[in-house]
C-alpha cells in the first residue's frame, strides 16, 4: 500500500478514535501519545519517507505534517473544551502543591508576660486572676483612694455604672486575694486593664499589668528592691539600670516608681522614653496599713509589699519596639516576628 494512502487510512483511524473517546484529559492524552508519539503512527511514516523515491518525498511529506497539525489542532482544542467546562465546575486539581499550614504565634504581650511570671515563679510566687469587670470598692475605696481621687475621674475610669467599672489596674486582685487567704501571700496577678488615656506612641486605653503582692511577718523594702532588682538582672541580663523614684500611691507608703534605663536608644533619650533616657516599668511600695486593716489583716503583726509592672513597656524594651499601638493593630506580620 503506497504511503498516501496508509496517511489517509491513520487519518480515519484518528477519528474513528475521537469517536468513541471520553472526554477527559486521560484519554485525549493516550490518544496524542498514539498518534504523535516518539513511537506513535505519524512518526512510523515519517521514517518511511526517505526510502521514497525523489518526487513521491515531498508530496507525502506535505500530506503527513498537514496531518500533524490537523491532529495536534484536533487534540489542543478538545483539551481546552475539557478545561474550559471543569472551571465551570470548579473541578479540585489534585496535582497543585499544597498550602502550607499557618501556625499561630503567641503574640509578643504574652510571651513578655510568660517569661516574667516564669521568673517570679521559680522564687515562690504563684499566680491568681480576677475579673476585667470590677467593684469601684475592689479598684479604688478598699485600695485608700479617698472618693475625691483624681484617678477616679472620667477621664481616667470606663465606668459601667457608678459603682462598677473596668479595672484600672491589677491592684485589685491584691483585694480579692488577702481577703480570701490568710498570710503568707506570695502572688503574682497579670492581667488586661483599661484606661480611658489619649492614645499616642506610650500609652493605650486597653494595656496590661502584672501586679505583685507579698505578705508575711516582717517584710521589708529592702526585700522588695532585691527581688526587683533580681528580676531585672533575669530578664535584661546585666546591663540594665534600676532607679528607685519616691512616688506615691494610695496603697502603698512609702511609694516608689522604679524606671529601667532605656535601651532603645541607649540612654541618650528617644521617642519612647521622651528623651530621658529612662523608661518607667513599674510602680511599687509597702502595703498601706489601712489596707491591710481594710481586708482584715492585722498591721501591727503584718507588713508587706507589692509593684505593678507594665509587660507593654518590657516588651517595647525587650524587642525595641517604639510604638505601643503596634501590639493592638492585631497585623500578623507584626506578630510574627518575636518567637
Ligand atoms: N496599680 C499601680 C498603677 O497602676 C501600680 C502599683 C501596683 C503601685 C502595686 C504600687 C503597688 O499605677
Amino acid at each position: 500500500m503506497s504511503l498516501t494512502s496508509r496517511i489517509s487510512e491513520v487519518r480515519t483511524s484518528f477519528y474513528r478514535d475521537l469517536e468513541g473517546l471520553r472526554k477527559d484529559l486521560n484519554s485525549i492524552e493516550k490518544i496524542r501519545v498514539k498518534y504523535l508519539g516518539k513511537k506513535g503512527c505519524l512518526q512510523t511514516l515519517f521514517r518511511e519517507i526517505p526510502q521514497l523515491k525523489l518526487e513521491e518525498r515531498r508530496e507525502a511529506g506535505k500530506l503527513l505534517n498537514e496531518l500533524k497539525t490537523e491532529i495536534t489542532g484536533k487534540l489542543s482544542s478538545l483539551r481546552e473544551e475539557i478545561l474550559r467546562k471543569a472551571g465551570k465546575e470548579r473541578v479540585f486539581d489534585y496535582t497543585l502543591p499544597p498550602l502550607k499550614p499557618d501556625i499561630g504565634r503567641l503574640h509578643p504581650v504574652s510571651l513578655t508576660m510568660r517569661e516574667i511570671i516564669k521568673i517570679f515563679r521559680e522564687i515562690g510566687f504563684s499566680v491568681e486572676f480576677g475579673p476585667e469587670v470590677e467593684s469601684d470598692y475592689n479598684n479604688f475605696q478598699a485600695l485608700n483612694f479617698p472618693d475625691d481621687h483624681p484617678a477616679r475621674d472620667m477621664q481616667d475610669t470606663f465606668y459601667i455604672s457608678d459603682t462598677v467599672l473596668l479595672r484600672t489596674h491589677t491592684s485589685p486582685i491584691q483585694i480579692r486575694v488577702m481577703k480570701s487567704k490568710e498570710p503568707p501571700i506570695r502572688i503574682l496577678a497579670p492581667g488586661r486593664v483599661f484606661r480611658n488615656e489619649a492614645i499616642n506612641a506610650r500609652s493605650y486605653c486597653v494595656f496590661h499589668q502584672i501586679e505583685g503582692l507579698y505578705v508575711d511577718k516582717g517584710v521589708t523594702f529592702s526585700e522588695l528592691k532585691g527581688v526587683l532588682e533580681y528580676f531585672a538582672y533575669r530578664f535584661f541580663g546585666g546591663d540594665v539600670k534600676l532607679r528607685f523614684r519616691p512616688s506615691f500611691f494610695p496603697f502603698t507608703e512609702p511609694s516608689a516608681e522604679v524606671d529601667i534605663s532605656c535601651f532603645i536608644c541607649g540612654g541618650k533619650g528617644c521617642r519612647v522614653c521622651k528623651g530621658t533616657g529612662w523608661l518607667e516599668i513599674l510602680g511599687c511600695g509597702m502595703v498601706d496599713p489601712n489596707v491591710l486593716s481594710e481586708v482584715g489583716i492585722d498591721p501591727e503583726e503584718y507588713s508587706g509589699y507589692a509593684f505593678g509592672m507594665g509587660p507593654e513597656r518590657i516588651a517595647m524594651l525587650k524587642y525595641g519596639i517604639d510604638d505601643i499601638r503596634l501590639f493592638y493593630e492585631c497585623d500578623v506580620r507584626f506578630c510574627r516576628q518575636f518567637y
